[in-house]
């Protein structure tokens, strides 16, 4: 039926009809997003497990950090330690599974929070009953959490890893040296970065390369998840142009594409021997016009994420980032 009317109407009219049925469906696919989003994302004070998980993940990420900062302040995390460890009792209190990693993670985060502490002879008892998470929640000491301490010998040690070697040993790191990165190496990680995969080789993937040290303070400033940290010797931004997509269905592929970019490209700095750690660009109203003018990003393009890159010290910290296993996040159809 639909056919028949098509053939017959004159291409005008169609077109006029075609748009019409894009704006319905557009509309439509919108609105379940964000339909899907709201009715599942974890909110505060949920009791359901998965939703649950993923708050643990997140705070004991942020203890993680804490714990692997090059200058570590004792006392830190006056709000995501109580936090954390209320999680704790949410989820036992729930009887959800305690040899979850996950959650095992957590428990490991906070006993080394308290381990710290305690041979420090540093009072924490306002933030965590040291005693009663200990007697009830600590079964043993394992040690899936907290900081590693890594060694980077040579600039060009990370040339000579096959790739699982460099993928495995790959970590978010956030202290460099002071000395300036070398531009040559960033164009080609940028290159290496290009034969990135993207829907129709469409390519719509922008990166801006910042090395104002004014300019960089700013955008971080704005951005706020970098706190702490000194300022970045460069500091990448990863934007895709809205313009290169041709249909409503490929609404989240301005993020699918950008996101392979940026992958990719964080493996070839870590293969051209540059540090690095992807910074959100999840932005409120505010920050995101403030970003726009201070970085001259157009609205066609979507912010994807920044990078902070420099040049590696010798030795450094990283959070753990305990990783699930294949079994967990795996199902054969
Ligand atoms: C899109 C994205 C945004 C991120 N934002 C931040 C951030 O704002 N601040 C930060 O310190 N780390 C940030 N990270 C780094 C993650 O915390 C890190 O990748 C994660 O904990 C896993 O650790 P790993 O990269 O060392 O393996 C971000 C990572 C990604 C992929």
């Amino acid at each position: 039926m639909y056919d028949k009317v098509k053939n017959r109407l004159p291409y005008p009219v169609l077109d006029k009809l075609k748009a019409v049925r894009n704006y319905g469906r557009s509309v439509y696919l919108f609105r379940k997003d964000k339909q899907r989003f709201l009715k599942n994302f974890s909110r505060k004070n949920t009791v359901e497990e998965e939703q649950l998980k993923a708050r643990l993940l997140f705070y004991s990420h942020s203890v993680e950090k804490g714990l692997s900062r090059e200058n570590l302040r004792y006392g830190f995390g006056k709000t995501v330690v109580p936090e954390l460890y209320d999680l704790v009792k949410i989820y036992h209190s729930q009887e959800y599974n305690p040899y979850n990693v996950v959650y095992l993670n957590a428990l490991s985060v906070l006993n080394q929070y308290i381990n710290l502490h305690q041979a420090r002879g540093y009072d924490i008892e306002s933030l965590i009953d040291t005693e009663e998470f200990i007697t009830t929640y600590l079964s043993y000491d394992f040690k899936i959490g907290g900081m590693n301490e890594v060694r980077c010998e040579t600039v060009n040690e990370k040339k000579i890893k096959n790739f699982k070697e460099l993928a495995l040993g790959r970590s978010s790191v956030r202290d460099y040296q002071e000395s300036a990165v070398d531009v040559k190496k960033i164009n080609e990680a940028i290159e290496i970065a290009t034969k990135s995969p993207s829907v129709c080789n469409r390519q719509s993937t922008r990166v801006r390369v910042i090395r104002n040290q004014s300019v960089i303070e700013q955008a971080l400033r704005i951005q706020g998840g970098f706190n702490g940290y000194s300022c970045p010797p460069c500091l990448l931004l990863i934007t895709t142009d809205t313009r290169y997509f041709i249909d409503v269905t490929e609404r989240n592929q301005v993020y699918v594409d950008g996101g392979l970019f940026a992958m990719s490209l964080l493996y070839a700095l870590e293969y051209e021997g540059l540090a690095a750690c992807a910074l959100n660009t999840m932005f409120d109203p505010k920050k995101e016009a403030a970003t726009r003018q201070l970085l001259a990003v157009s609205e066609a393009e979507n912010f994807i994420m920044y990078m902070t890159v420099g040049n590696f010290k010798k030795e450094y910290k990283v959070p753990k980032s305990h990783r699930l296993s294949v079994d967990e996040i795996t199902t054969y159809i």
